[in-house]
């Protein structure tokens, strides 16, 4: 089968592989008919996010139909469609039965860290759904049965980036009325300012520097600030009467970028790529890694009211240790983060969205086959168009299913 394969940083290809095959009796096979790509794929790529070994196949969202299953799945059928949830959890350990499905005791075969697919070997190792096929392990619990009336297009967003917008919104512990900042608005920041928007926020204050993800979130109702032309902090402080805002979601990860125009340009910039990454590759033109790790969440304790939450769905790797804990110590302030409980958020986003509570498909901006997945790749890389957010129809050998 074809599949995207990590050879190394800076390359990635698309090559024939074997098969997956069931290899517990809790297994299935799921013939995926949609992927898509995380911003977590391109940390990999670029070095910020280190330890993918190489032939790994990437890739953490999918949708697709079961194939096969191990006799020890008895809630599901050969021939149901499915989305499969980003994280693998067991479903029986003490962190699942309690919804911290990231931190389940037995779906990581390398580790006690959060086990994914098509991620670094510390994460499982496990291959990943930039694929035609994928080996789901503990299937009842890591795959989710989809309604007719939920698309495909809508279900690939539920796999990873809508789960982890929810998780986000929710760690900042929004309460209605409250006035919220996203940092980033990537696919996974539009998310995460939909689900404050779902947990009743009152303001949502979104922060980026390319103009049409800013657009995207206007048009969820957010009031943006474009980081290369105002100072972010001194705009959202002056637009809260001083005061800041109840919570901020740095919805960015690793990969920041330092102000290069504008007012903010003026600060330092917190922290060098290699200083939270030794393997960060910083020589362009392609996948250059951020050239500021730590200036999202240098923002995010800045602009946060005093005894106000900070909440980390971006990802940084466990080399990072630059977290300006002093700044955040003395304003009292309450820090939450992780990597999203997919699966227990799931099954309630697949009810809004079938539901007609959510349309999730506007995040959706272009639809590739498999065939065009390296291209698709690079633009993402480059955020061209700024705004995407890719589908892979790994069905589809031709061209055909570009849109825009
Ligand atoms: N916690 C989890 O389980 C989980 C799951 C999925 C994705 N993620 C992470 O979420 C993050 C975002 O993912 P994405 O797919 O939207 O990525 P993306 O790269 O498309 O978006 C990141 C956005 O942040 C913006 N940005 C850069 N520096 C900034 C700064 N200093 N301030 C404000 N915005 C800034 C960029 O311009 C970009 O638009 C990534 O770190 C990804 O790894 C985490
Ligand atoms: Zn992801
Ligand atoms: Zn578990």
């Amino acid at each position: 089968m074809k599949a995207v394969v990590f050879h190394a940083i800076g390359d990635i290809r698309l090559d024939e592989v074997s098969e997956p095959s069931i290899e517990s009796e809790t297994d299935a096979i799921v013939r995926l008919t949609s992927s898509a790509i995380c911003g977590t794929d391109l940390h990999f790529i670029r070095g910020t996010m280190a330890g993918v070994e190489p032939g790994t196949i990437l890739g953490h969202e999918g949708v697709g139909v079961i194939e096969a299953l191990g006799d020890g799945v008895r809630n599901l059928e050969v021939g149901d469609r499915v989305v499969v949830p980003s994280t693998v959890a067991c479903g029986y350990c003490s962190y699942c039965r309690a919804g911290y499905y990231a931190q389940c005791d037995n779906a990581n075969p390398n580790g006690p860290g959060t086990a994914f697919y098509g991620g670094p070997k510390e994460a499982g190792g496990l291959n990943g759904m930039q694929a035609e096929k994928v080996r789901v392990p503990f299937a009842n619990v890591n795959l989710v049965k989809l309604p007719d009336e939920v698309s495909d297009d809508e279900a690939i967003l539920i796999s990873d980036i809508f789960p982890t917008g929810y998780f986000g919104a929710d760690l900042a512990d929004i309460k209605p009325g409250h006035t919220v900042a996203v940092l980033g608005c990537g696919p996974v920041g539009q998310f995460t300012i939909a689900s404050a928007k779902l947990l009743g926020a009152g303001r949502i204050f979104a922060i980026d520097q390319h103009e049409d993800r800013l657009a995207m979130a206007r048009a969820q109702g957010a009031e943006t600030v474009d980081f290369s032309r105002e100072d972010p902090v001194e705009t959202v402080k002056r637009l809260t009467g001083g005061v800041g805002v109840d919570a901020v979601i740095d919805a960015v990860g690793v990969d920041a970028q330092h102000a290069h125009d504008g007012p903010a340009a003026g600060k330092p910039a917190p922290g060098e790529a290699k200083d939270a990454s030794p393997a960060a590759r910083t020589d362009g033109p392609a996948w250059e890694a951020g050239d500021a790790p730590m200036q999202a969440l240098a923002w995010a304790v800045e602009m946060v009211a005093k005894a106000g939450t900070v909440s980390i769905i971006g990802v940084y790797p466990p080399t990072d240790n630059l977290f300006p804990i002093g700044a955040a110590m003395n304003k009292n302030l309450t820090i939450r983060m992780g990597n999203c409980n997919h699966r227990k958020y799931v099954p309630m986003l697949v009810e809004l969205v079938r539901s007609g509570q959510v349309v999730p498909t506007r995040i959706l901006t272009q639809r590739e086959p498999l065939a065009g997945v390296i291209d698709a790749y690079e633009a993402f890389d480059q955020r061209r168009p700024g705004w995407i957010k890719v589908e892979l129809q790994p069905g589809h050998a031709s061209a055909e299913g570009r849109n825009g």
